[in-house]
Formats: C-alpha cells, sequence, structure tokens
C-alpha cells in the first residue's frame, strides 16, 4: 500500500505509523468493525469525492444494524474526510474509514468496549489492473455461499463479513480467477467478493436484488442511473446459475472495481470473450462522469475543495 502523511483517529490527524490500536481492542477478535471504501477522482476542478454522502450513509446505516453507536455526525465525518485528503495533499486516492470497537473488556458482548473511528487515505489505481478495465476478467463460481439472510447481516459492511469474500477471492486466485462468484444459500447468484453483479440477456440488465445477501453497492445504484440514462430496462430479480453461461455481458459494478468487465465465468467465453458494447457505453459514461468529461448530471461528486471551505454538499 502507498503510504500517506495522516490519518484521522477518532478526531485528531495523527502521523501514519502513529495510528495503532491495543492488539486486545475487540474488532480484532471479533470482526467488531463496519468500513467504507470511497474513492476520489481528479477532475479538471480539482479532486472530487464519488458518493460521499452514500458512502458516510452506509457507513452510519452499517453501524446502526450493528448496534454501533457513533459519537460523530454524518456531516462531521463527511467533514473530516475532506479534512484527510486535502491534509494528505491527495488527488486521486482511496479513502478508508473504519468504525470499530476498541479496548476494554475481553468478551464477545461488545458494549463496554469504545467505538472509534479511523480514516485512512492513499494513493490508489484500480483493483484488478488497467488491462482488466478494457479486456475483462476470469471468473469462477465459488464453492463457498453467501451468508443466509438470518446469519451475518449482508447489508452491512462490517469487519466480520469478510471473512467470507476472503474464502471466495483466495479459492478463485488458486483458480486462476480474477474473481469469485458467490451464489445465496438457494443456490442464486448474489455478488462477488466485493463487486455486485450485472448479465446482459437480450438487451435487458439483470442483477441480484437488495435483499437477496448482497451489499447494497453505491456503484450498483449508478449502473442502475446510468441505465435509466441509456434506456436499457434493469430488472431486479434472482437470477439462475446457468444464467452467468449464457449472458451476452457480463460486469461487475464497485468502488474498488468500478465497472469492470467479466470475459468468462467457470471457462466459458462470456459473449466475445471480450467487453461487449453496452458495457463499453457504461463505462464510457461513468468515467466520463468521474473525470470531469461529462457534466455530473446526477451529483455523484463532492468537490474537496468546496466542502474543505465549508460550501459543498
Ligand atoms: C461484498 C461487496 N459487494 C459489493 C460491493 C460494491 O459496493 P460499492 O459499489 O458501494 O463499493 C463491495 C464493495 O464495497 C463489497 O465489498
Amino acid at each position: 500500500m502507498q503510504e500517506s502523511q495522516y490519518i484521522w483517529m477518532s478526531g485528531e490527524l495523527v502521523p501514519w505509523h502513529e495510528a495503532k490500536i491495543h492488539v486486545l481492542s475487540h474488532v480484532a477478535h471479533y470482526g467488531s468493525g463496519v468500513f467504507e471504501g470511497i474513492r476520489a477522482y481528479e477532475t479538471p476542478t480539482g479532486p472530487a469525492v464519488l458518493g460521499l454522502q452514500a458512502h458516510v450513509r452506509r457507513l452510519f446505516q452499517s453501524a446502526h444494524i450493528v448496534e454501533m453507536p457513533l459519537r460523530w455526525s454524518e456531516e462531521e465525518v463527511a467533514q473530516a474526510i475532506v479534512e484527510t485528503i486535502s491534509a494528505n495533499e491527495l488527488c486521486a486516492c482511496y479513502i478508508r474509514p473504519l468504525a470499530f470497537r476498541g479496548y476494554a473488556e475481553l468478551g464477545v458482548l461488545p458494549t463496554t468496549c469504545p467505538v472509534e473511528l479511523a480514516i485512512a487515505t492513499m494513493p490508489w489505481s484500480t483493483l484488478h489492473g488497467e488491462e482488466a478495465l478494457e479486456q475483462g476478467i476470469d471468473t469462477c463460481v465459488s464453492s463457498w455461499r453467501r451468508m443466509a439472510p438470518d446469519t451475518h447481516p449482508a447489508m452491512a459492511k462490517t469487519s466480520g463479513n469478510y471473512v467470507n469474500s476472503q474464502m471466495v477471492l483466495l479459492e478463485a486466485r488458486r483458480n486462476g480467477c480474477a474473481e469469485g462468484i458467490v451464489l445465496d444459500v438457494a443456490g442464486y447468484v448474489c455478488e462477488c467478493s466485493g463487486e455486485n453483479i450485472f448479465l446482459l440477456q437480450d438487451g435487458v440488465l439483470y442483477t441480484p436484488p437488495v435483499g437477496d445477501s448482497i451489499l447494497p453497492g453505491i456503484t450498483r445504484g449508478y449502473a442502475i442511473q446510468l441505465a435509466a440514462d441509456l434506456g436499457v430496462q434493469v430488472r431486479e430479480e434472482r437470477i439462475a446459475r446457468e444464467a452467468l453461461y449464457i449472458a451476452d455481458e457480463i460486469f461487475l459494478t464497485g468502488t474498488a472495481a468500478e465497472i469492470t468487465p467479466v470475459r468468462s465465468v467457470d471457462g466459458r467465453a462470456v459473449g466475445a470473450s471480450a467487453p461487449g458494447p453496452v458495457t463499453r457505453r457504461f463505462q464510457e459514461e461513468f468515467f466520463g462522469i468521474l473525470q470531469g468529461r461529462l457534466p455530473d448530471r446526477h451529483g455523484w461528486l463532492t468537490p474537496v475543495h468546496a466542502l474543505a471551505q465549508g460550501g459543498g454538499r
């Protein structure tokens, strides 16, 4: 990872290597953290955070789901994010807020452990590499299932949930694939280790519904908005595994993955084994907006300088 100078730790900016927690902190043992992955893009008018409010809101929703009360408001957290980007003098960067249960008692019950918040920002480029955005990635269906609805709260972005993602990704990489596609307990397509999934079939875009053990991705929401802009019908419905094999196009969405085309699933080519025309159109619109080549017509971006001066949304 590329380091930057400061990390915001529960209210103050501390030097990167001093942002430490005690080894007996609750989060280290019981996965009691909720976090976000956010990005800032370099635009002609300076750095701008993609989906700042949406990500901060999801952080608070995740915390609420797992009964982790934060002692900051959403506005304060958004401001702290912008402050950290500015202090680190970053343009394009990845932003990682992590709220977690800290050090007090050792035991599963979290209530005595204080809730802390760290915000790190760092230079970062692509998840699967530039080539992946251009040519697509190879994927395989995981032997691991996404958690059942009444086990872990899938809609909350908790640290503990990412044991599942780790198992999926370790297996996929061992099998020579960039990503694993995870099915739900009933065997329907869910998402990947860190991305939501979209399938195009006969001009209609399919994606699993929120509530089907997926993380409700912010980028997933943007893809649905773009589909409306481009006149592509979207159906949020259960998807059978075999639909992956006959899809005309498949792409993954995520803050880290952006819009990544899939060129194969389980060794079977998707379309012409290269990103299809609809996926390309989505990428053009998405990156066009983020890089300031197209107007930010949906208000996705928050200019860092505007918020740093107290005037942004
Ligand atoms: C399991 C999982 N699904 C989907 C996503 C995509 O979410 P977003 O678009 O908000 O980054 C992520 C990334 O955070 C993820 O970890």
